[in-house]
């Protein structure tokens, strides 16, 4: 299963002046533990992390401390994740029938969820990992004023792994382009392109390190799976 990893961001709410995922949890660079997650999964066997070139010399390094077992490419980013996507489908290997796009920020994935959706998506066209929301959820107007409270039992908060064929997701991306729609992922454009996307059971501590608080709990959350 190819793998295509959204890297090319600038993590502006996390406050820092670098590219977030360069930054360390447990000694090691957020994108460090995502790419040992990826290339512990058995159905993973290309990887494509989509970047920014100023970023290279940094992921290099650390790719070749990593010493991974896997074909590793580097792609370049766009301005958006969608536009980073985007070129990352461009890049795929020609025989890529389904890809895996895995949030490069979402570093306490496990090797098992890896697996699940890759075997999930050769049933389905589209799929994404996501977890039941545990808040109640308010749908509010500009002045602050609640609109309605959307039925908790319909709600799920998405995830990645997202999965898809890639002919589709790539006739999903053509079609965002033309109508100049915005989403921020893939399963969005699908919905819109009306193609059913499948919901996979995601993990509780599948987190995406946003605000330094995140950097934190990410920290916990490894400690205490003994990393
Ligand atoms: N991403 C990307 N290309 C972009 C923007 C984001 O590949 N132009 C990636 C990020 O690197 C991240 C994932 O998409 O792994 C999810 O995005 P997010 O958590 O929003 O990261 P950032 O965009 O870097 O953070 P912020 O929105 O706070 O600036
Ligand atoms: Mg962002």
């Amino acid at each position: 299963m190819y793998l295509l990893i959204p890297a090319a961001g600038i993590g502006k709410r996390m406050g820092s002046n670098r590219n977030k995922l360069l930054l360390t949890v447990r000694s090691q660079p957020i994108i460090a533990w995502t790419l040992k997650a990826a290339v512990a999964a058995s159905k993973i066997s290309w990887i494509g992390i989509i970047s920014q070139p100023t970023d290279w010399p940094d992921f290099k390094v650390i790719l070749a401390d990593l010493k991974l077992t896997k074909p590793v490419e580097l792609i370049q980013g766009g301005s958006t994740r969608q536009e980073s996507v985007y070129n990352g489908l461009q890049a795929l290997p020609a025989d890529a029938k389904q890809v895996l796009i895995h949030d490069g920020a979402r570093c306490l994935v496990t090797p098992d969820l890896f697996n699940s959706c890759a075997q999930a998506i050769c049933q389905c066209p589209g799929l994404i990992a996501a977890v039941p929301v545990k808040d109640t959820i308010k749908v509010v107007d500009d002045n602050g004023i609640i609109q309605s409270t959307p039925d908790r039992r319909q709600l799920w908060a998405a995830q990645t792994p997202q999965g898809f064929d890639v002919k589709l997701l790539k006739q999903c991306h053509a079609e965002g382009v033309r109508l100049g729609w915005e989403v921020t992922d893939d399963a969005a454009l699908f919905e819109r392109c009306g193609i059913a996307v499948q919901i996979v059971q995601g993990e509780e501590t599948n987190l995406k390190v946003t605000t330094p608080q995140d950097l934190a709990i990410a920290e916990f959350i490894l400690r205490s799976k003994g990393f």
